[in-house]
C-alpha cells in the first residue's frame, strides 16, 4: 500500500485560551494535545508526520523534540487549505495524506483507520459527525441519493444549509497527487477571505471521485479545543474512559469520577483505588494492591498485596510485595522497598534500598542508604547524607536496630545486628552486634532550685 503521510495543522493562535503557551501545548491527561495527535499518527503507521506551525512555532518545536516530525512554517494563517499547501513539496505523489488537527487530541486510531485503509486514487475519506447543535461548523451537503457533494462553512451557508446537523470534523484523507492538483486552485473569495481546505470536497466530486464518510464512535473524539472549558470537558471524557478501563481490568474505584490517570496505568486483579488519587507516567499496580485517598504516584511499580495508605507521594520507586506505606509517606526517586517492608507517616526516602521486613515507621529521612533485612529504624532518624557539597552512603546491615532520634553521619556503616542507642550522632562505623551510644551523658542535679518569679 502507498505510504501514509499525516499532516497536523497547528499554526493557529488559540487566542481564546488567553495563554502565553501555544494552544496545542495545553495538556490533556498530562500531555500536550499535539503529542496525543502525533502518537495517534504513529499508531497508524505514518511514514512521515508533518507539523504545520506558526504562532509559537519555536515553543511547539522545543516541546516536541523527542518526536520525529517534519516541521513546516506557515508564516501567515490564510486558512486550512493554505496550511496543508505548505507541506506539498514534502509529500511524495503516491502518498496517502491524512489531515489532523493539533487541537483535536482524542481521535482514536481505530476511527482514523476507517478513513485511510480503503483509500485509493478514486476516493476521498471524510470524517463527519452529527451534532444536536451544529453551530460554527462546516455543514455537509449531500445530493438526493445521499452522496456528499460539498462542504459549506457556517459563515457562507444559507438558512436551509444551516439547518443541517451533519458537520465537518476537518479530518480528511486523500492522495497527495490530488492535493497537488487541487490546493493551488483554491480561491479565497468567501465570507472569511480564507483558503478553505473544505473546498476540495466539491473538486473531488467534480472529478468523479467517491467521498467515503466515516463517523467517530463518540463526538468527543473529534471535539476541538478553543478555550479552557472545552479543554476541561475533554479531560473529563478521557478520564471517564480510563476509569472504565481500570474497572474492566479488575480495579475497584471508590469513585470513578475521582481518579486521574496522566500516563499509562496497569492494574492487576482486586486492586482498590480510593478517591482523589493521581497517577502519572508509567505506573504498575500488582494484584490485591490498595491505594488510599489522596495519593500521588508516578513512574513506579507497586507489587502484589502492598497497601499505600492515605496521602502518600511515590515517585520513580518500586515497592513490595506485601509492603505498607504511609499514611503521609514520601518515596522519592530511587527508593526500592523489598517485600513486607513498612514505611510510615512523615518518612521521606530517596535513592535507598530497604531490605525485606525492614521498618521505618515514623518521622525519618533515609537518603542514599542501603538497609539489609529486618532493620528497625526508630522515629526521628536522619541519614546525614550531604555535607553541603557531596552525597555519601549509609549502610545498615541485617537486623540493625537504630534507636529513636539518631543521626547517621555518612559515609557510615552499621554492621549486622548492631544497636544504636537513642539520640546518638553516629560518625564512625559500628561493628557487628555492638551497641553504639553517642550522646551526652545524663547528669541529675540534686537540690536544684527553680528560679522564682520576680
Ligand atoms: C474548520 C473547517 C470546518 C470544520 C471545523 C471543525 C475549514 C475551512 N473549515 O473550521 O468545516 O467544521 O474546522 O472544527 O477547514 N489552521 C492553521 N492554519 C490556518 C488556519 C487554520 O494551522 O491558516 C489550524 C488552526 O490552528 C486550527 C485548525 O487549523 O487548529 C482549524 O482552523 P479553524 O480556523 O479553527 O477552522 P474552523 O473555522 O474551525
Ligand atoms: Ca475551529
Amino acid at each position: 500500500m502507498s505510504p501514509l503521510h499525516v499532516v497536523i495543522l497547528a499554526a493557529g493562535q488559540g487566542s481564546r485560551m488567553k495563554s502565553s503557551l501555544p494552544k496545542v501545548l495545553h495538556k490533556v491527561a498530562g500531555r500536550p494535545m499535539l503529542h496525543h495527535v502525533i502518537d495517534t499518527a504513529q499508531t497508524l503507521g505514518a511514514e512521515k508526520v508533518h507539523g504545520v506551525i506558526g504562532h509559537g512555532a519555536d515553543q511547539v518545536k522545543a516541546a516536541s523534540g523527542h518526536y520525529r516530525v517534519s516541521w513546516v512554517l506557515q508564516e501567515q494563517q490564510l486558512g486550512t487549505g493554505h496550511a496543508v499547501a505548505q507541506t506539498l513539496p514534502e509529500l511524495p505523489d503516491d502518498a496517502r495524506v491524512l489531515v489532523l488537527y493539533g487541537d483535536v487530541p482524542l481521535t482514536t486510531a481505530q476511527t482514523l483507520q476507517g478513513l485511510v485503509q480503503d483509500l485509493d486514487d478514486r476516493t476521498l475519506g471524510l470524517l463527519t459527525v452529527t451534532l444536536d447543535n451544529p453551530q460554527g461548523y462546516g455543514r455537509i451537503l449531500r445530493d438526493q441519493a445521499g452522496r456528499v457533494t460539498a462542504i459549506v462553512e457556517q459563515k457562507d451557508a444559507s438558512t436551509e444549509q444551516l439547518a443541517i446537523n451533519e458537520v465537518n470534523t476537518g479530518i480528511l484523507a486523500v492522495s497527495a497527487r490530488h492535493l497537488k492538483a487541487w490546493l493551488p486552485q483554491l480561491s479565497s473569495s468567501n465570507a472569511q477571505g480564507e483558503y478553505y481546505l473544505t473546498d476540495i470536497i466539491a473538486m473531488a466530486v467534480q472529478a468523479g471521485m467517491r467521498v467515503n464518510v466515516a463517523q467517530p464512535g463518540n463526538p468527543f473524539e473529534v471535539q476541538g479545543v478553543n478555550n479552557r472549558l472545552q479543554l476541561a470537558e475533554l479531560e473529563r471524557w478521557y478520564q471517564a474512559r480510563e476509569a472504565d478501563r481500570l474497572m474492566t481490568e479488575g480495579a475497584t474505584l471508590a469513585d470513578p469520577a475521582r481518579v486521574d490517570v496522566r500516563g499509562e496505568l496497569t492494574v492487576g486483579n482486586d486492586v482498590l483505588i480510593d478517591v482523589n488519587v493521581v497517577f502519572s507516567g508509567k505506573v504498575t499496580l500488582g494484584s490485591h494492591v490498595s491505594i488510599g485517598p489522596g495519593c500521588v504516584i508516578s513512574d513506579s511499580t507497586i507489587a502484589d498485596g502492598t497497601e499505600i495508605h492515605a496521602y502518600s507521594v511515590i515517585e520513580q520507586s518500586s515497592v513490595g510485595p506485601g509492603a505498607q506505606v504511609g499514611p503521609f509517606a514520601r518515596l522519592r526517586p530511587g527508593t526500592q522497598l523489598a517485600a513486607n517492608t513498612k514505611v510510615g507517616n512523615f518518612v521521606e526516602t530517596k535513592k535507598s534500598v530497604v531490605g525485606e521486613g525492614s521498618k521505618i515507621n515514623h518521622l525519618s529521612y533515609v537518603g542514599d542508604a542501603t538497609l539489609g533485612t529486618d532493620v528497625n529504624v526508630g522515629a526521628g532518624t536522619i541519614t546525614c547524607n550531604y555535607d553541603g557539597v557531596n552525597k555519601y552512603q549509609t549502610v545498615l546491615g541485617d537486623g540493625v536496630f537504630v534507636g529513636s532520634n539518631s543521626s547517621l553521619v555518612a559515609p557510615v556503616t552499621v554492621a549486622a545486628g548492631a544497636t544504636i542507642g537513642a539520640g546518638s550522632t553516629i560518625t564512625r562505623d559500628v561493628p557487628e552486634q555492638e551497641l553504639a551510644v553517642a550522646r551526652g551523658r545524663q547528669r541529675n542535679i540534686a537540690g536544684w532550685q527553680k528560679p522564682e518569679k520576680k
